[in-house]
């Protein structure tokens, strides 16, 4: 743990994480904190175990040991569902939006809001335009262009299939929001949007996780770094005073953290 940094001041926390899928070690006892109100940016190479991680602190996969602290409180999510319900949203890099249905319904999907009925919740109809209004206030006030709230998203490009989704994860995340890649398919401009995104909901207070292969973007963002490396972390490191060919070179294995004075050197 960073020295001087409360327990309390972590949101979302992980210990001696691990899974294996026969011989192949996914996650090799990670550790992880996210702290709150900041942007934590994962790095580590292909393979290093990121999503892998992502996953086992949101319920998408269960680890095979390893404990995951929400608050302070020891959880364990046995559904994305799950992690949504406490607060946390997740882009995850397979990315989840239903591809049938249209703009508004993939950012109500599962929160669809109804009508007010005579005849208890049961019977209660869908508020389809009151979701449009606010899907299209929603997206605009997100700064992302889309021609009609009601254009389905089998219809969208790569682009704006993921800015549909980091909208979703930016308007319910209540605690935590984690991305996975999430400008792997955008062109300049998009991305300079999620990014601003991003930085808009850490200004809210919430936490963010970022997993990304864009250096540049990371450095640009980023309050810590974490740095992955076959299953685990290795060092966490702030982006003001490690340089990026420093942190490329921890993630290939060129660099030990304990050679830098910046970096901190996970527990192991
Ligand atoms: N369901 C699975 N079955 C078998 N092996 C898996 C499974 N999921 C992940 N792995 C393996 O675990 C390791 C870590 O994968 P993971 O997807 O977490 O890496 P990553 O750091 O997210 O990589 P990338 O940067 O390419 O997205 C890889 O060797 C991968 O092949
Ligand atoms: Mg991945």
């Amino acid at each position: 743990m960073t020295p001087g940094r409360e327990t309390s001041d972590l949101v979302l926390q992980a210990t001696g994480l691990t899974k294996r899928y026969g011989h192949v070690v996914a996650m090799d006892g990670t550790d992880f904190e996210l702290s709150r109100g900041e942007i934590l940016a994962v790095v580590g190479d292909n393979g290093a175990g990121k999503s892998s991680l992502i996953k086992a602190l949101t319920g998408a996969i269960s680890p095979d040991s390893g404990e995951v602290f929400l608050d302070g409180r020891e959880v364990r999510f046995r559904s994305p569902l799950d992690a949504r319900l406490a607060g946390i949203e997740t882009v995850y890099q397979e990315l989840a939006v239903a591809t049938e249905l249209d703009i508004a319904q993939n950012l109500f999907l599962g929160r669809e809001l109804r009508k007010r009925g005579v005849l208890g919740d049961v019977f209660r109809q869908l508020d389809k335009a009151g979701m449009r209004r606010q899907a299209a206030e929603h997206m605009k006030n997100l700064g992302i262009r889309v021609q009609s709230i009601r254009q389905k998203v089998e219809t969208l490009s790569g682009g704006q299939r993921q800015a549909v989704a980091v909208a979703r994860a930016a308007a319910w995340g209540r605690k935590v929001i984690i991305l996975d890649e999430p400008t792997a398919a955008l062109g300049v401009r998009e991305t300079k949007q999620v990014l601003d995104l991003i930085l808009k909901v850490r200004d809210q207070g919430l936490s963010v996780v970022l997993i990304s292969h864009n250096m540049p973007n990371v450095f640009e963002i980023a309050d810590r770094i974490h740095v992955h490396r076959l299953g685990r972390r290795v060092a966490i490191v702030e982006p003001r005073t490690t340089s990026m060919s420093d942190v490329v070179a921890i993630m290939t294995g060129a660099l030990k953290p304990d050679d830098m004075r910046s970096a901190v050197l996970a527990r192991s």
